[in-house]
């Protein structure tokens, strides 16, 4: 909803509200940002009142004595007045500084941006113009509102319409002014297979940023940040989060002046940035997305999971319960044989998998990561009867079938490459630098694209192919422009090949991956509705994944594999059951090889899958809030719920000796309402008890036996029944006591046998 009267613009979502101004400098300002405001009236005495000057500072008399480096600026450049970072940095040849006035405001339907992704369904966009006289240069400020969401998006334009070259130097997509009540930056970093980590920086006076410079969003730092307010509870207290929905190389900015005003920017980076527009030309940023909570943390979680759940998704899988799905790659790596595949198909679909998906390996010379990319050709000799036989195979027996792809990337034996070796990336001076000892093609060329996108539509036509991960394994590098230039005009090219893609394959399920999350962002998953987040298929690491991510991304999109008890990427050993209770959390597939699994294996995953059917909509689409962190007895609690029930995860990262009691919690139940909780029954591997096996065997076994190993596979123990009956308000509180744990002091029935890196499932319905 949009109000206006004279000077002040009120911009509101369901509960939330915006307020703008036009402020004594002419410039617009955010007054307000917080709980909704219902009407223009509630608008009045809350612009900053300036009545002040404040000391040694730059102002332009004509407008008064207050400085442009007081207000709370939604824009700014530099040689005004104004003493943050600049959002803006332009120049021609004549001047470096441009003074952008408020020269009018529209409101109507929704554009879309000319170049990037923009989340459909908005339900107004308002259009802020300004203009700088003395350059004939335009800025336009598109805001849209996201009612349901409380979602605000934002890009800028810049027009040209002198007669000079205009250089872009710096063009943030959003900036945001607020007084600091006491906030904290919530940013993550990371690497390859080692995705989403926390860091928590207090705001201080100063500039922090985060960014990625490697020609994607990058696991480095996630373009989504949030801030909130200290010493408060998750789900309390003012927060605000931030978003791009763009894949490129993006920066993160928040400062802090001495009076405590804070701006944040988001949007493109700035390094090597430099693009020139000519008469009437205009550049546009990618949109940024932002969103308020008085409820902290999980308040912003929920708001940016209905976001990204109605208007990044495209309709086609909105809400659509996505298939569970066996990939190969961590039981085969590329070297497998059509037996092999075949093998795995039958067991994938003997236990209740869905769609069985061949990873890397399929195509060209293609055994290890230096040949093959770009020969997107079937390998006959790998795989006769080519991708039609698996596809056959696969539906023959009742599952869907799915392929692996990367169509950005060449190894140096590629025909392709052979035939067209100025499509990589290269500046024509150095020699290309290799990633995974591959090459990435220059997407920015028209006949790039074409072959991009007909490498797909070809592989995708020649078989009954349902679902596609697509790849990108390696960051940039060579860069035959600035760094900042190149990757914008990449993203514009890579944008316009998914859209032919998901335009010629609307009902494709494409899963986004980059080695693992390496390219996880609102602008691939604006194409794409799942992310293979990590090739770290470890539980801690997934857990880690869900605490940093599940705030500004919903489950739907967070792709999770049960991989095998000992984990490739840490050697960590941890219960298929306990890793099933954290996949399960989002879409749920299974990666390790079935040929391996123990009868009682066999039998447990053929009882999570059921279990995952029947709670599906709800482990996919369900709202998810944290309900405790890591902080706490080493113990993570989330929950995810729906209108008839609540599933609480319960993850114990390091079991303590002789711990006090734990307690089941959750969140947003019917207080009055009485409801019946019950664990998932689990169960546990008899190897778990090592010698002490023997107290409750009639024949010695000892520990690591072959007699041990033996059982093991075809028995396990019962885990603890947890089950009772209990008021919303006591589960909401101080939470109902759980068994107790493992204390040495012997084994009952009843006992939560845990561990380290160990968790549980608990259902939660009205009764
Ligand atoms: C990347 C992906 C993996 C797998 C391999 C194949 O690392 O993240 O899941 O597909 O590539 O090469």
């Amino acid at each position: 909803m949009f109000k206006q009267q004279n000077d002040i613009f009120l911009l509101s979502t369901k509960n939330t509200s915006l307020v703008l101004r036009k402020n004594e400098q002419g410039t617009i300002s955010s007054e307000y940002y917080g709980p909704r405001i219902p009407n223009i009236e509630g608008c009045f005495g809350l612009a900053m009142p300036h009545t002040n000057p404040t000391g040694n500072s730059a102002v332009k008399e004509e407008n008064g004595f207050v400085s442009l480096d007081s207000v709370n600026a939604i824009y700014s450049t530099y040689g005004i007045g104004d003493y943050f970072y600049p959002s803006i940095v332009l120049n021609n040849d004549k001047t470096n500084i441009f003074d952008f006035a408020f020269k009018g405001l529209e409101v109507g339907k929704p554009h879309k941006n000319p170049l990037f992704p923009t989340p459909q369904d908005a339900n107004e966009e308002v259009v802020i113009t300004c203009f700088d006289s003395a350059t004939s240069t335009t800025l336009k400020l598109h805001y849209f509102i996201y009612e349901e969401s409380d979602v605000i998006a934002n890009y800028a334009e810049i027009r040209n319409d002198s007669d000079d070259i205009l250089h872009i130097k710096r063009c943030a997509s959003l900036q945001l002014s607020l007084v600091n009540r006491d906030f904290e930056l919530i940013s993550t970093y990371g690497s390859w297979a080692n995705e989403g980590n926390i860091e928590i920086t207090p705001i201080k006076y100063g500039r922090f940023i985060v960014e990625s410079t490697s020609g994607s969003s990058s696991a480095k730092h996630n373009p989504f940040i949030y801030i909130r307010q200290k010493n408060h509870a998750i789900d309390d207290g003012l927060a605000y989060g931030f978003n791009l929905v763009y894949s490129g190389n993006h920066e993160e900015s928040v400062e802090m002046d001495p009076f405590q005003n804070i701006r944040i920017q988001t949007g493109i980076s700035s390094l090597g940035l430099d693009k020139t527009i000519g008469h009437k030309e205009s550049f546009v940023t990618p949109i940024a997305v932002m969103s308020f909570s008085k409820d902290g943390q999980v308040g912003l979680s929920h708001n940016f999971s209905k976001f990204v759940n109605e208007s990044v998704i495209r309709k086609e899988f909105q809400y659509k319960d996505r298939p569970i799905i066996y990939n190969n790659w961590e039981a085969t790596g590329p070297s497998f044989t059509k037996e092999k595949l075949f093998l795995l198909m039958e067991k994938a679909k003997d236990l209740g998998i869905e769609t069985f998906v061949l990873d890397d390996g399929w195509f060209g010379n293609r055994n290890d990561d230096s040949h093959g990319l770009g020969d997107w050709f079937v390998n006959e000799d790998k795989l006769p009867g080519g991708l039609k036989s698996l596809s056959d195979k696969a539906n023959e027996l009742g599952l869907s079938f799915g392929i692996w792809m990367e169509p950005e990337m060449v190894n140096d034996d590629a025909v392709v490459y052979k035939e067209h070796p100025d499509w990589i990336i290269n500046d024509g001076l150095h020699k290309t630098i290799k990633g995974r000892n591959q090459y990435t093609l220059d997407l920015r060329k028209q006949e790039v694209q074409d072959f991009a996108f007909e490498s797909v539509a070809n592989t995708l036509k020649s078989a009954n192919i349902n679902y596609l991960k697509w790849d990108y394994n390696r960051p940039m590098a060579s860069f035959p422009d600035g760094v900042g230039n190149f990757v914008y005009d990449y993203m514009v090219g890579l944008y316009k090949v998914l859209d032919r893609v998901v335009t010629a394959f609307p009902n494709i399920l494409f899963e986004n991956c980059a080695g693992g999350g390496n390219r996880f962002d609102l602008g691939m998953l604006s194409f794409f509705p799942q992310s293979w987040m990590s090739d770290d298929t470890d539980i801690h690491v997934r857990a880690n994944l869900q605490k940093a991510f599940l705030v500004g991304y919903p489950l739907s999109v967070f792709s999770n594999h049960v991989s095998a008890k000992t984990s490739n990427q840490l050697l960590r050993y941890s219960s298929l059951e306990s890793k099933f209770d954290i996949a399960s959390f989002g879409v749920l597939g299974y990666e390790l090889d079935l040929n391996d699994l123990t009868p009682l294996d066999e039998e447990i995953i053929k009882k999570q899958i059921s279990f995952y059917k029947e709670h599906r909509h709800m482990l996919q689409f369900g709202e998810h809030s944290l309900i405790q962190d890591l902080d706490v007895e080493h113990k993570l609690i989330q929950q995810v719920q729906n209108d008839s029930e609540v599933i609480v995860s319960y993850y114990s990262m390091l079991q303590l000796p002789n711990p006090r009691n734990d307690f089941l919690l959750a969140k947003g139940l019917d207080a009055d309402a009485t409801y019946v909780y019950e664990n998932r029954q689990e169960t546990l591997n008899i190897k778990k008890f090592g010698h002490l096996i023997n107290n409750l065997s009639p024949v010695h076994i000892g520990e690591d036996s072959l007699a041990q190993a033996e059982l093991a596979s075809k028995q396990g123990m019962d885990g603890e029944v947890t089950k009772g009956k209990a008021l919303g308000s006591v589960l909401m509180g101080l939470g109902v006591p759980l068994p107790d744990e493992w204390k040495m002091t012997g084994l009952n029935p009843g006992t939560r046998v845990m561990g380290d890196f160990a968790a549980r499932l608990y259902v939660i319905k009205k009764e």
